[in-house]
């Protein structure tokens, strides 16, 4: 990886994987790019108007810069995506599309993040395996399922160096999430430190599988830069980390916050699509084929994440 572009870079993942790429490889080396206009609060650097889903613009971006991986996160979450289908159809398969286009004739390697939200209720809902049914009732899912098949066509069709991951709920507190099913994760922190309460959308007992945002990021660069002669699955990998209710994630945060209260309000659209994912996927095909192994459990992610995001509301506070 020399020259690096970032697509939906100012989302929960791009906001912290452009800040990692640039510690690690030349600052200016990594292009951050998307619909939205970076404010004051972004990180510095190169940054570019782009919209995924036209053509000319991700060809000209990766033309200017000289291009040789992009890491393709412009997308929208299972939640948003079951209120705006169509829309979601158009950004999630029409922006990878344009991307893998672009990737083929430039030349370009392609991350690609697939989701828990691949599976369906027919899955095998314990320890889902790497290799299984995979039949989503949600768009969001649909267009995860074509997506790593459509990544793996252009890896074996044309040879373009697609890897990508099934990302569980993500928490972190630099970015807000972008409206998704495990959006309670984060949220709940947010309200603990202001509030000392939270309304869960989600039942108490809804089992998913988490992870904070240092592994999802440490994921995503491994994988990349993983010797290409021991992947044997590629598109997409389950990664896995931690795996809780919110009513252990309440538990967990009282321990630090002790009169902190949680309340449930179920929203049964966000419910629906929780219920038809697995509660837990076994990742042992990346931890064979890549050695991917994570860094934060329940415990050590709210301890991490109560610390860092009370250090950051007071900062926005003296603001
Ligand atoms: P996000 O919603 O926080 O960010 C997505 C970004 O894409 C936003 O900044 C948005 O402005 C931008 N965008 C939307 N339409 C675009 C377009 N047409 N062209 C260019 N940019 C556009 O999402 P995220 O959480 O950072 O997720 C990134 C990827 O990771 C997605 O593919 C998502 O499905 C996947 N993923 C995320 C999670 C999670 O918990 N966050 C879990 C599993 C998989
Ligand atoms: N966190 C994501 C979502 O809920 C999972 O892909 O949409």
């Amino acid at each position: 990886m020399k020259r690096i572009l970032v697509t939906g870079a100012l989302g929960q993942i791009g906001a912290e994987l452009v800040l990692a790429l640039r510690e690690r490889y030349e600052p200016d080396a990594v292009v951050a790019s998307d619909i939205r206009i970076p404010t004051d609060r972004d990180p510095p650097g190169p940054f570019e108007y782009v919209d995924c889903t036209e053509l000319r613009q991700v060809k000209e971006v990766v033309r200017k810069y000289d291009v040789d991986t992009i890491f393709h996160l412009a997308a929208l979450l299972s939640a948003v995506a079951e209120g705006k289908p169509r829309v979601a159809w158009e950004v999630n398969m029409g922006g990878l599309y344009k991307v893998l286009e672009v990737a083929r004739e430039s030349h370009c390697a392609v991350f690609h993040p697939s989701s828990i939200g691949a599976f369906g209720p027919s899955t095998p809902r314990m320890s889902t395996p790497q290799d299984t049914i995979q039949r989503p009732t949600t768009m969001y899912g649909v267009t995860k399922v074509a997506g790593e098949l459509l990544c793996d066509y252009y890896y074996h069709r044309f040879g373009v160096d697609t890897r990508g991951v099934r990302y569980p709920g993500l928490i972190s507190y630099v970015a807000p999430p972008g409206g998704g099913t495990t959006d309670y994760a984060v949220e709940i922190f947010y309200d603990a430190i202001r509030n000392q309460r939270y309304t869960c959308f989600l039942k108490s007992d809804t089992c998913l599988d988490m992870m904070y945002m240092p592994d999802a990021i440490k994921a995503a660069i491994d994988l990349m830069e993983a010797d290409p002669s021991r992947l044997e699955h590629r598109n997409a990998f389950n990664v896995a980390a931690a795996n809780f209710t919110p009513d252990a994630l309440a538990k967990e945060i009282q321990k630090h916050i002790p009169d902190f209260q949680m309340e449930y309000d179920v929203d049964p659209v966000r419910q629906d699509i929780a219920d038809s994912w697995p509660d837990s996927i076994d990742d042992s095909a990346a931890r064979s084929e890549w050695d991917w192994a994570p860094s934060y459990d329940l415990e050590s992610m709210t301890r991490d994440m109560l610390e860092n995001l009370a250090k950051k509301l007071k900062k926005e506070k003296r603001l």
